[in-house]
């Protein structure tokens, strides 16, 4: 076998930029692999107008290494979202146009208190984004149940299967939607059955196939594994990566890559996010070595998100070489912040080599 890999520059579903610091510091290392980008809304204010998306969008072509990425920008599905603008969001204007909608569960995960706890009081702005085609994107988990019960972290992704996904795809049957950062059984076995590109997609990050719950609790809680959805058991794991094996048409990478600030990540309330942009495109290729479906791996990168999302695959490419190397360093913002890379040799799981690097 070919200790070298040559794809099309991957594409990524689902990133987190946040703004100023740390915008400034990471968005280079999503283009260090990246061509383009779906770029998510949660930032503080959320981006819910064309205005803030357009402001949003030209922030990050300003970053350190922003060279010709594209950032693909998003709405958060917000109270204060209405139909008009995402007639807007459609149309576009200053270079930027509107790409999906997402949708938090109200107190699920960062910044996500904006988000509606019955997603269906939305049904107006829905209506419009299946008749503009914006796809929903989905962080797909019952955070509080219609009883107000807080749902068990580890069951609010069977739940939303079970319950939420189907009544939103019988209701609009138009509508395109994507699943975010697939983390179980139930979820991959549900997208096995009814994913259809064009029409139910789904997006997995390096975390959720190369983790799972036991190294997020080895030899005490790795905060660096804390992220929404958590990761799951070892055959959550299993069912996912043999998903992502299949080189599905409707199956694709999305980091969601979510950096924190050191105090925030590292605190007795750590916050929600693995920051993987550093290391994301080679722990992918380590998966799918590890399951022998390389030939699966350009599909799964570079093709399916933007067939999708209905842009081009990037012309670029990357080449990966099979070759050992540590993440030593943290990646630090131009006001001293540090920010912690999943894979870091120490503050990861520990001692951790990646296998492929990008040359
Ligand atoms: O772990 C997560 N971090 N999950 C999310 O849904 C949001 C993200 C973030 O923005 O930090
Ligand atoms: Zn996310």
């Amino acid at each position: 076998m070919s200790n070298t890999i040559t794809i099309k520059k991957p594409f990524d579903s689902h990133v987190h930029f946040r703004r100023g610091a740390i915008l400034r510091a990471v968005v280079k290392e999503t283009t260090r692999t990246f061509g383009k980008a779906i770029v998510m809304p949660n930032t503080d204010p959320p981006i819910n107008s064309l205005d803030a998306a357009i402001d949003y969008r030209n922030e990050i072509l300003a970053a350190p290494g922003a060279g010709d990425f594209e950032p693909l920008m998003t709405y958060y599905l917000t109270k204060s979202l209405t139909p008009q603008e995402i007639a807007r969001g459609a149309v576009g204007a200053e270079g930027t146009r509107i790409f999906g909608v997402k949708s938090y569960p109200f107190g699920a995960t960062t910044n996500s208190q904006w988000g509606f706890r019955d997603m269906f009081e939305a049904k107006d702005v829905l209506k419009e984004m299946e008749r503009a085609d914006i796809p929903l994107l989905l962080h797909g988990e019952v955070h509080v149940s219609d009883d107000g019960e807080e749902a068990d972290p580890y069951d609010g992704e069977k739940l939303f299967i079970t319950d939420v996904l189907p009544r939103l795809l019988d209701s609009f049957p138009k509508l395109k939607i994507s699943l975010e950062h697939l983390s179980t059984a139930i979820a991959a076995d549900f997208m096995e059955r009814n994913g259809e590109a064009g029409r139910l997609v789904a997006t997995i990050t390096p975390h959720h196939l190369v983790y799972d719950r036991r190294q997020a609790f080895s030899g005490g809680y790795r905060t660096l594994l804390h992220c929404k959805p958590l990761v799951k058991r070892a055959e959550d794991r299993e069912a996912v990566r043999a998903l992502a094996a299949k080189g599905l048409p409707f199956i694709s990478a999305g980091t969601d890559s979510a950096p924190h600030p050191e105090n925030k990540k590292f605190s007795s309330c750590s916050a929600f996010g693995v920051f993987n942009s550093p290391t994301a495109v080679e722990l992918y290729t380590q998966a799918f070595d590890e399951m022998n479906a390389l030939d699966k791996l350009e599909e799964f990168l570079s093709v399916s998100g933007p067939r999708f999302f209905g842009v081009e695959p990037n012309a670029e490419t990357i080449t990966l070489e099979k070759k050992d190397w540590q993440v030593t360093e943290p990646i630090e913002t131009d006001e001293g912040v540090k920010l912690w890379p999943v894979g870091h040799v120490r503050h990861g799981i520990g001692n951790e080599t990646m296998r492929w690097h990008v040359r």
